[in-house]
């Protein structure tokens, strides 16, 4: 039985209040592939935690508190889409630990965050690393890895394929931009240039590509390996 985990963005879930009309789409699309494959499914906080953590910014609220209020978001996320499958847990596990038990009775193990300090990109990865997964998708609202912020730098152009070394570099770079959203952060990609798993960065929006990259390793964003 292999794991594939995918890191889902939060902006594709909750970007402008909830999209169940995607949840919906994607359960039923998954739901229908190989039964052998077991999925983790890590969801970001979106526009919910992004809106509370700015808020209380600007009033100095600690940024491990702001780091609490970002997870709680994106285990009110979980819950949410994990309602929309037939076989999913119904309680978010908090830690990889509890998530790999669980994963155990359900097909699909829906999580959000874990602890302070980094994103739910961090959580994809060390939890496909803990699965010995050897691929993890990047469901993203870009649809792949730019040499620079396609939102606003019209010249960006999207590379189909890097080196973990190059992701890093762009990654690294994204994150001195103030306010800016990079396609993965540096400690995901730390974790899984050392356990070899090949990242596919998607647009997530895109329920196909899901299928393209299970079933024939195939993806029209980028691929870091
Ligand atoms: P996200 O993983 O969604 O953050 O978690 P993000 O990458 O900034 O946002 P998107 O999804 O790409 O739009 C939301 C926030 O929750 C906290 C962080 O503050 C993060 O910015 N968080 C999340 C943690 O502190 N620990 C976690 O394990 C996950």
């Amino acid at each position: 039985m292999k794991t594939i985990v995918i890191s889902l963005g939060g902006s594709i879930v909750a970007s402008d209040g909830l999209n169940t009309d995607f949840m919906g789409k994607l359960a039923k699309s998954l739901e229908k592939m190989d039964r052998k494959i077991k999925f983790g499914i890590v969801v970001g906080g979106g526009s919910v935690a992004r809106s509370y953590i700015s808020a209380l910014r600007k009033y100095g609220v600690n940024d491990n508190i702001l780091d609490e209020i970002g997870i709680n978001a994106t285990r009110m996320n979980a819950l949410a889409l994990a309602s929309f499958f037939e076989d999913a847990n119904s309680r978010i596990p908090t830690t990889v630990n509890d998530a790999v038990e669980m994963s155990r009775i359900y097909r699909f193990t829906i999580m959000g965050g874990t602890e302070p300090g980094h994103t739910t990109d961090t959580v994809s990865a060390l939890l496909a690393e803990r699965n010995n997964s050897d691929i993890l998708i990047n469901a993203t609202s870009v649809d792949g890895v730019y040499t620079s912020d396609p939102r606003k730098e019209k010249k960006a152009r999207k590379i189909d394929a890097l080196g973990y070394d190059e992701s890093l570099v762009l990654s690294m770079k994204g994150l001195s931009g103030a306010g800016s959203n990079v396609f993965m952060d540096p400690t995901a990609l730390n974790i899984a240039k050392r356990s070899k798993i090949k990242i596919f960065v998607i647009n997530g929006l895109d329920i196909d590509e899901y299928k393209n990259v299970i079933e024939k390793g195939e993806t029209t964003g980028s691929v870091i390996r």
